[in-house]
């Protein structure tokens, strides 16, 4: 399925539990612009594996995420959907890739740096592989000469890795020709960065253990509901983007990504309402397009076409990324 389209690659990590971030910054855009792109689309459970995770629900969460690509509107016979591990180009070319990185690349990461503060200074909790993580994500996007890379605003930094290592790559081993393509970020300029409802100061993100601050593409419609009805804003009353008012700043972005107007449609929309209108409105709109596509997944869930799918794009990505793997592994003298 080669065009002459410019390709693109992304991925999501099963882990954690999918939330309304993970569509409106990336897979909504992925199912939007299916027709520009030569598309490939991964469910990285490699990148999952960097903190433990519970055999059983990596297993579970990796068909859930699948299934949500699919329901949400990518095209398997347009758009080739397959889990990372099953293509065992991407560890290869990760280990060729881990020894032409420096050190200190990996050590600017700054989503490494928030989440190995986390742990404090217990370092024997933080594996190497959450550390090396940026480079197995470079391998991912280099495997398919990827031009693009759509995703949220807190991957630009890993593509901008991605991009270096290409570049070194092509320096070092290219004998002046490029082996690999440098690829750009492809980052929406409304809802990149959605933030948390109980406190909008912080991304919306799973891991966060604050309740009501993610919602889950999963969770109950009741759930929901409640979540965004309860979510922070302020004591002004206008309703108004304005990146100063955080909460209501975010509320106004989710519906806008999902109704696509304007913001001065929006805001006119609301002139001289009040918060339970947006509020209502929001989720709304949340539940109109969360709700079909959870009804979808269950289907595909429980359906014998998954992991047919799954399997199908695997075969179609291996070929792809071998001959990638190939061509790298030959400019370093390993075959
Ligand atoms: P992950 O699984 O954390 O997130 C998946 C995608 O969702 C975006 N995202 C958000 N967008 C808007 N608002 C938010 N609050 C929000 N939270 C998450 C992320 O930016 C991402 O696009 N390292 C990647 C997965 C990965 C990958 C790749 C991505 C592995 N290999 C190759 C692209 C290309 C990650 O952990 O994303």
């Amino acid at each position: 399925m080669t065009t002459n389209r410019p390709k693109t690659f992304s991925g999501v990590k099963p882990s954690g539990g999918l939330h309304l971030g993970n569509y409106l910054g990336a897979i909504k855009r992925w199912v939007d612009d299916q027709d520009r792109y030569d598309n490939v689309f991964c469910i990285v459970d490699l990148h999952a594996i960097t903190v433990p995770q519970e055999s059983a629900a990596l297993r579970q969460q990796t068909r859930e995420v699948a299934a949500f690509y699919l329901a949400a509107g990518l095209d398997p016979s347009r758009t080739t959907v397959f889990v990372q591990s099953h293509v065992s180009a991407h560890a290869e070319l990760g280990w060729i890739l881990n020894c032409v990185t420096p050190m200190g690349w990996l050590e600017r990461m700054t989503q490494f740096k928030d989440k190995a503060a986390k742990e404090g200074d217990n370092r024997e909790r933080i594996s190497a592989g959450l550390f090396d993580y940026p480079i197995l994500m470079a391998a991912d996007i280099l495997l398919y000469d990827a031009n693009f890379v759509p995703v949220g605003d807190d991957q630009k930094q890993h593509v901008e890795l991605t991009r270096d290592i290409a570049e070194r790559v092509n320096r070092l081993h290219g004998g002046g020709r490029d082996i690999l393509v440098v690829p750009q970020p492809l980052i929406a300029d409304t809802g990149a960065r959605i933030m948390g409802l109980a406190d909008p100061t912080r991304k919306m993100s799973k891991s966060e253990d604050m309740p009501g601050q993610a919602i889950g593409i999963f969770d109950d419609p009741g759930d929901i509901r409640r979540a965004i009805m309860r979510a922070t804003t302020d004591s002004d009353r206008t309703i108004a983007f304005d990146p100063n008012r955080p909460g209501v700043n975010n509320l106004l972005t989710i519906y806008q990504v999902l109704s696509g107007r304007s913001r001065d449609a929006l805001e006119g929309q609301f002139a001289g309402k009040g918060y339970g209108d947006l509020k209502k409105e929001v989720a709304t709109a949340v539940l109109d397009t969360l709700v079909p596509i959870q009804e979808r997944c269950k289907a595909l869930l429980a359906g014998p076409d998954l992991d047919e799918i799954l399997r199908d794009g695997a075969d179609r990505a291996r070929q792809v990324a071998n001959r990638t793997l190939d061509r790298v592994a030959t400019a370093m003298g390993l075959r």
